[in-house]
């Protein structure tokens, strides 16, 4: 019998987006369709959804959420076709951008009680009450702002749920009285349920109570477990373990070198002439010197410190004589954002920077850049360095996460049996950054070294199918039980 499931996201690509958890749900549901599991999304309708003209919407169903009206629409996703309930009421309609923060940069004041609302609609979905002839076995809820729904479902037989940690640092937590005005059962109010230090947390809802805890990659679902990186939930999240799981991310079809419509020439391993050219594009795009014998390292994405963007800035005004570019995509922290701006302007010849949000730029900067650096001080996955790693642009990583489980260190060992895909560095500071530029330039400087680096990490096949197998495997064992 077919599986069905209700997949809760605050984000998915392409309808709105601000980092990887959008691409995961954009594409895992897409993948598990094509597995033949009755996968349907629940979304709120933000007043920015990017919906396309020929994409309609239909009213479902008017609901009640604690004396509030919401209405349920339906949609589907453009390419996938996969289902898309939204959730619609005007505190997500009325507002345009960012989903999270108004245009201050801070968090809409309101956030707790609108996902909370967005959760008790899912939830309302996922017990049949909106649609009473699709009750799902499973329900799927990601990050904090779902958090609440296997919260809200763990008394009830069914469905069972699954909670995915994108990213610990985010937990959404808020004070006692945001509990009391938000309704929800006092039964929730203790240290193994949502109470967390005298505050609630939203993400306890989902690690407190799912049946299984997944994170997007195993190393990362080990870190968690320890003080460093569990942010408080470690001790939590050691008492789950047996719930607890790591399953890695995949790429999306969007993102592949041979059909990518951003590039001037598309590319393969057999045959990498084309980032010869999609690089001199870039460099003439960018206003940097067009130069073929310069290494050109590339980074997108968001600027904070998560991603070690105060490092990659100190580094850059540390160069010295080095003799390489490097190009840069992405917003994020106010402060960051201008010091790289200041860098680009102070030494132009080697430094671009673009302040915003730029799909076509990411693609032709992972298509003409020669390397990617990603130095986070944690990820639990990352996406940019597996389209890095199928683009050939060789990746230049700090060993945490998903990082540490998807490149392969250019060792001489792993250089000489043809292992390495990419620089990884072993701790983190400015001068590791430096060390990896030139342990990169060094790599670059031997062009036959180099194109066996990138066809090695162009052999590397991330694609949804094998993370969707594994996602299935989990549903059918918690719905069986
Ligand atoms: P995170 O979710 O922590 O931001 P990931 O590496 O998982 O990190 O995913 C980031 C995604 O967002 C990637 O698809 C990346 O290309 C994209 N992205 C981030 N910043 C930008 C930007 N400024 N312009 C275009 N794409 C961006
Ligand atoms: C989070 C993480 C990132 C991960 C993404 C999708 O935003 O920071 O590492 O790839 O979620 O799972």
């Amino acid at each position: 019998m077919s599986l069905s499931v209700l997949f809760a996201t605050s984000e998915a690509y392409p309808l709105m987006k601000t980092g990887g958890l959008a691409d995961v749900s954009g594409a895992l549901p897409a993948a598990l369709t094509e597995l033949g599991v009755d996968v349907r999304l629940v979304l709120p309708r933000y007043g920015d959804l990017a919906l396309r003209d020929e994409q309609t919407t239909e009213h479902v169903a008017r609901i009640d959420v604690l004396g509030q009206p919401v209405d349920i629409l339906q949609t589907s996703m453009p390419d996938s076709g996969v289902r898309v309930y939204l959730v619609d009421h005007p505190t997500f309609s009325a507002r345009q951008g960012n989903p999270y923060m108004g245009p201050d940069g801070n968090s809409w004041h309101d956030n707790p009680d609108r996902f909370a609302l967005f959760a008790r609609a899912a939830v309302a979905l996922a017990t049949g009450d909106v649609v009473p002839e699709w009750q799902p076995d499973v329900v799927h809820a990601n990050d904090w702002q779902t958090g609440l729904i296997p919260a809200l479902l763990h008394e009830a037989e069914k469905p069972h749920t699954v909670f995915t940690l994108h990213n610990l640092a985010y937990q959404g937590v808020f004070d006692r009285s945001t509990f009391e005005r938000l309704g929800l059962p006092w039964s929730l109010w203790r240290a193994d349920g949502l109470e967390y230090w005298g505050n609630m947390s939203f993400i306890k809802g989902g690690i407190v109570f799912a049946d299984r805890i997944t994170t997007v990659s195993p190393t990362y679902a080990r870190e968690i477990q320890t003080p460093e990186f569990g942010y408080g939930l470690e001790g939590l999240l050691r008492h789950r373990k047996d719930a607890l799981v790591g399953i890695l991310n995949g790429i999306g079809s969007d993102w592949d070198p041979a059909h990518d419509a951003a590039l001037v020439t598309p590319y393969t391993a057999k045959d990498l002439s084309g980032k010869a050219e999609n690089k001199a594009a870039l460099q003439k795009e960018l206003g940097l010197p067009i130069r073929a014998e310069v290494p050109l390292i590339v980074h997108v994405g968001r600027l904070i410190e998560q991603k070690g963007t105060d490092l990659v800035i100190q580094a850059l005004s540390m160069l010295g004589q080095r003799d390489v570019q490097f190009a840069c995509l992405g917003s994020g922290e106010g402060r960051f954002e201008q010091a790289l701006r200041a860098r680009a302007e102070a030494d132009p010849e080697r430094i671009a920077v673009r302040i915003g949000y730029d799909e076509g730029l990411a693609h032709r900067l992972e298509g003409g850049g020669d390397a990617f650096i990603m130095p986070s001080r944690f990820e639990p996955c990352g996406l940019n360095q597996l389209y890095s790693l199928k683009y050939g642009t060789v990746p230049i990583v700090h060993s945490v996460g998903g990082l540490a489980d998807t490149v392969t260190p250019a060792t001489p060992a792993n250089l000489r049996d043809g292992k390495a895909t990419g620089v990884v560095m072993n701790h983190l500071d400015v001068n590791a950054i430096l060390w990896a530029f030139d342990q990169f330039t060094e790599l670059f400087n031997r062009p036959e070294r180099l194109q066996a680096v990138r066809q090695q990490a162009m052999s590397q096949r991330y694609d949804w199918d094998a993370s969707a197998r594994s996602y299935l495997d989990l549903y059918r064992e918690i719905s069986t039980r």
